[in-house]
This record gives C-alpha cells, sequence and structure tokens, in this order.
C-alpha cells in the first residue's frame, strides 16, 4: 500500500465509515474506527507504536489487532475490519467488523 508508510496512519471514508489505515513496524496492515472512544478525534492523527495506536488528544492506546484500548481514559475498544490484501490494493470490509 503505496499511501501509507511502516509505522504510520492514514484516515479514509468507506461507505460512511471513517477507518484509520495502519501499517505496523512489521509491515502488516491494520484497520480500525478511525474515531477515538473518548472523544471526537481522528485517531489517524496519532502515533503508532509497535502493536497500537495512540490517541494524541489524552494519550489512550487501542490495540491493533483487537482495538482494545490498554491504558485510560478511553475504555470502550474501538472496531477492527478484516483486511485482504490484493496486489497493491488494500480492501477494507466495513460492514462485517471483527470485534
Ligand atoms: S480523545 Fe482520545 S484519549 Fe481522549
Amino acid at each position: 500500500m503505496g499511501d501509507v508508510a511502516v509505522g504510520s496512519a492514514l484516515r479514509v471514508e468507506l461507505d460512511g465509515v471513517a477507518v484509520c489505515v495502519v501499517q505496523d513496524s512489521a509491515g502488516a496492515i491494520h484497520a480500525l474506527g478511525d474515531t477515538c472512544t473518548h472523544g471526537e478525534i481522528s485517531l489517524a492523527e496519532g502515533f503508532v507504536e509497535d502493536d497500537a495506536i495512540e490517541c494524541w488528544a489524552h494519550g489512550s492506546q487501542f490495540e491493533l489487532t483487537t482495538g482494545k484500548p490498554k491504558n485510560l481514559p478511553a475504555y470502550e475498544p474501538v472496531p477492527v475490519f478484516p483486511v485482504t490484501i490484493d496486489g497493491d490494493d488494500v480492501l477494507v470490509d466495513v460492514q462485517n467488523p471483527l470485534t
């Protein structure tokens, strides 16, 4: 995926759903709901850690594979969506979240 560098995130709108697409440090692609569950903040504007993305506003980190917050103040998870890699394309199924 050319638009998302390793260790970075990109916000996209798919079928009206705000999605945060992340490429982790190992090169794996993840797709999560982009809105922090603590406030109306785009997670794609945050910081990618090894296995999580951190909301810049108050520091909650969400696990890339489960969407669960690792620390307060957020305590509700964000959805995680299935990702399929098709050549250079990343296909995200926003209709069938994994979590
Ligand atoms: S808005 Fe994201 S942690 Fe507060």
